[in-house]
């Protein structure tokens, strides 16, 4: 078996006869002596052929050719003063090659694999294989494995138990799109695939096992982005006789662990705020807290202007808030103010409103036509100084929320107002209980529909009502999110009744998961978090597809595999189906 890791040499080690395995990653062949970084997953080593020293086996080396797998076994010695690399661990040694065994030989790769530049993805999903080789690629797998290696030593020391749940299981409504799978031996039914553990959490909870966690496997057909993919990972957890501040003060503990496990870093208390509090600051339920360019409320200056575009829609139940960018109105022209104009268009608002403050006036379109006492009071309410630029939504509030929220990390990346070395995790809790879908024309429920409702009396007005809900929030990212749980079946059904569903639709969709509960079901609670989303995080990817060894692409294949494909009459026979693909109507 190999015994050393390439990366691992230092000085010390020097005079030590060793054997090491790995790929060629870059060779230079210099006439009488090829000089090869022999690559592990650990890093390189620099291994010395020389034709005086080698004689026969000289040969063998000069056949040697990029990423051909070999075994060599040598002195290690101290390289020459000028041939030291202080860039690499093992820059100040190499190894004097005495024996060379070719164990692969490899054809031209079809991208270089010891440069760190990006492959064209297409041909990088292709031979995943090979653009798993590269540094980057070992980096981010690497850590994903000492992230869930550091939740599982977290959590069985807590006393949970790592249990699995089906894969093949019933399709529920509500949530995302399943994928299904036919049955062979039930003809025309079908299973679905998980998209995530709850309904099983909830019932170990019921059985008594108390503390649950499971690495586990999701499955949701859903429109992809750059953090989602058909198939994810969540690290999920449940626990009975427990509420929301054991499962948000275990999962911060968690994490705390797992950032210093694998990051070395030490993380302070994560700051906590309520739904409303983050939708009102920052525009979004997942706000990125690195930079201070909060959304500041106006509606109160603008309530009672001649201006009817902001009157108007404030008295329609609108709102009114601004983003103020400080001392850099200069870096905004016209015409980039323009395209701001259209960026908030994309989230629903029919405009936006601006004003600039230079040379100790206001100036802008609506500068002449809001009233003076107005500008006054948003110049004193803000502090407002030369090159500062105003940015302004009236509408309502999901739309304003959404367009600035979205404006706010526009301007941020732009003018490099994001600490990035920072890890800003942060709670988000009392999520409204239900939101109304504008496609369904109903209420739906926003995190699920077994989330404990903040009070029966709140369920009767579906706009306000609260859940007892928490996501945990890293730099901008929705990482995971929980909730406590409706243990009390006539909870459930009001719940259920609240969301539309019929008696006949619980019984069928539902049935048993509702029959469990009559049977002695204990308090619960629990969370779920990305895994993929964690890995990006804590290796610095903004592509999910870095840190999934075989990923999908936009449109949901797998390019390597081909997956998805068509199969065989004699398999859809068996399963009795018969396939006709609908054209586009
Ligand atoms: P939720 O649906 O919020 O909650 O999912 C939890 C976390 O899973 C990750 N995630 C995804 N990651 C990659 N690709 C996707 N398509 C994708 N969808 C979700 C996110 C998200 O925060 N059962 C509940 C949790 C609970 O209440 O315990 C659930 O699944 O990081």
């Amino acid at each position: 078996m190999k015994k050393y890791n390439n990366g691992d040499f230092r000085l010390k080690d020097v005079g030590n006869k060793i054997t090491v395995y790995g790929w060629v990653n870059k060779r230079r062949d210099m006439g009488g002596v090829i000089f090869i970084d022999l690559r592990d997953r650990s890093g390189f080593l620099q291994i010395v052929f020389n034709r005086e020293y080698l004689k026969d086996d000289f040969l063998k080396a000069e056949s040697l050719r990029n990423e051909f797998c070999i075994e060599v076994t040598g002195i290690l010695q101290k390289r020459d003063e000028e041939m030291i690399n202080p860039k690499i661990p093992t820059g100040e040694v190499e190894l004097m090659v005495e024996n060379l065994n070719i164990l692969s030989e490899a054809e031209p790769v079809p991208f270089n694999i010891y440069e760190d530049s990006d492959v064209n993805e297409a041909v990088g999903l292709k031979y995943r294989y090979l653009e798993l080789r590269k540094n980057k690629l070992q980096n981010t797998i690497i850590t994903r494995h000492q992230i869930t290696a550091a939740v599982r030593e977290f959590l069985n020391k807590k006393d949970f138990l790592e249990i699995e749940t089906p894969i093949l299981c019933k399709s529920t409504p509500e949530g995302a799109r399943d994928y299904i799978v036919p049955s062979r031996i039930s003809p025309g039914s079908f299973y679905a695939l998980p998209q995530s553990p709850q309904i099983f959490k909830q019932l170990l909870m019921v059985s008594g096992f108390e503390k649950y966690y499971q690495i586990a496997k999701c499955f949701r057909d859903e429109d992809l982005r750059a953090d989602r993919q058909p198939e994810f990972t969540q690290i999920d957890l449940e626990m009975s006789f427990a509420n929301d501040e054991d499962v948000m003060n275990l999962t911060e503990e968690m994490l705390k662990y797992v950032v210093k496990k694998v990051k070395n870093i030490e993380l302070d208390k994560f700051p906590r705020l309520t739904w409303h509090e983050a939708m009102d600051k920052y525009g979004s339920d997942k706000p990125d807290t690195r930079f201070e360019l909060y959304l500041n409320d106006i509606t109160d200056i603008l309530k009672d202007s001649s201006m009817r575009v902001f009157s108007e829609s404030i008295k329609d139940g609108g709102i009114a808030k601004c983003l103020i960018v400080k001392n850099n109105g200069d870096k905004y022209s016209r015409s980039d103010i323009e395209h701001m104009i259209e960026f908030v268009k994309i989230y629903g608002a029919k405009g936006m409103a601006w004003l600039k403050y230079d040379n100790d006036q206001f100036n802008g379109v609506i500068a002449k036509n809001l009233e003076d006492e107005k500008l006054l009071a948003i110049k004193e309410k803000f502090n407002i100084d030369n090159n500062d630029l105003i940015l302004i939504v009236v509408a309502k509030p999901k739309i304003v929320y959404s367009s600035l929220g979205a404006l706010r990390l526009k301007i941020g990346n732009e003018l490099n107002l994001i600490a990035k070395d920072k890890y800003n995790f942060l709670w988000v809790t009392d999520f409204p209980m239900f939101e109304y879908s504008e496609t369904d024309k109903r209420y739906k429920a926003m995190h699920h529909p077994f989330t404990m409702p903040s009070s029966i009396e709140d369920l009767k007005d579906k706009e306000k009502c609260l859940s007892v809900s928490y996501d945990i929030v890293l730099n901008g990212y929705e990482l995971g999110g929980g909730s406590v749980r409706i243990h009390d079946p006539k909870m459930q059904n009001i719940v259920f009744d609240a969301l539309g569903l019929t008696k006949e639709q619980i019984k069928e969709k539902f049935g048993f998961f509702t029959d469990a509960f009559k049977f002695g079901a204990p308090p619960h609670a629990g969370l779920a978090m990305g895994l993929e989303r964690a890995t990006m995080l804590l290796t610095g990817t903004d592509n999910i597809k870095d840190v999934i060894a075989f990923p999908k692409t936009q449109t949901a294949s797998d390019l390597m595999s081909e997956a998805p494909s068509i199969v065989s009459k004699e398999q859809l026979n068996e399963l009795s189906l018969k396939v006709e693909v609908k054209k586009d109507e």
